[in-house]
């Protein structure tokens, strides 16, 4: 029997080069379309929390929207889109990020959280952790409480976990992949 680690760092597909010169694109589409090892990520991620209260899920569009629906589902909480600016209809708040090049606006919904909501942030990848740390100080800004953020795969020489401990954060990755 092949631990969980194993299974879902076989079930990644590894793209070098890839969307530029020199960056090891750690794709998990393959990881999503193979049934077992989707299931194992998704109950690997919740098992802390297995039988826990927890509020809501916040996913960050777009891959934490796929992992962050079956996270909820399976721990029967609520679950709150963290959004790209100008895709949600009604009152926001926003915040900017830094991405690779440039910035960028995230935004979620201002009535989608009730002051000590315990929440769990989910995303399927955690690299600079810029993304994760808007979403979480945009969570923290409505009163969540957020209990852990969650993630498939850590890039541990980038860093981004030491931002979201920073804030308070619990990080929880399934596999690690060092270098770049
Ligand atoms: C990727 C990934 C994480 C983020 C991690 O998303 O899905 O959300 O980057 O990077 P960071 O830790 O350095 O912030 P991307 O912005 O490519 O968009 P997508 O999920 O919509 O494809
Ligand atoms: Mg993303």
């Amino acid at each position: 029997e092949t631990t969980v680690q194993e299974e879902l760092m076989a079930a990644i597909r590894t793209i070098p080069d890839y969307p530029k010169e020199g960056i090891i694109f750690r794709d998990i589409t393959t990881l999503l379309g193979n049934a077992r090892a989707f299931r194992r990520a998704v109950d690997a991620l919740v098992q802390p929390w297995a039988g826990s209260k927890v509020d809501q899920i916040a996913g960050i569009e777009a891959r934490g929207f796929i992992l962050g629906g079956a996270v909820a589902h399976q721990l029967s909480a609520g679950f709150v889109p963290i959004r790209k600016k100008g895709k949600l209809p009604h009152e926001t708040v926003r915040i900017a990020y830094s991405l690779e090049y440039g910035i960028d606006e995230m935004e979620m919904h201002k009535d989608a959280i009730t002051p000590g909501d315990k929440v769990i942030v989910v995303d399927d990848l955690i690299a600079t952790g810029g993304t994760a740390e808007a979403a979480c100080k945009l969570l923290q800004s409505m009163g969540a409480d957020i209990v852990a953020a969650c993630f498939i795969v850590d890039l541990p020489d980038l860093g981004g976990r030491s931002k979201l401990e920073a804030l308070g954060v619990p990080v929880r990755t399934l596999v690690s992949f060092p270098g770049h």
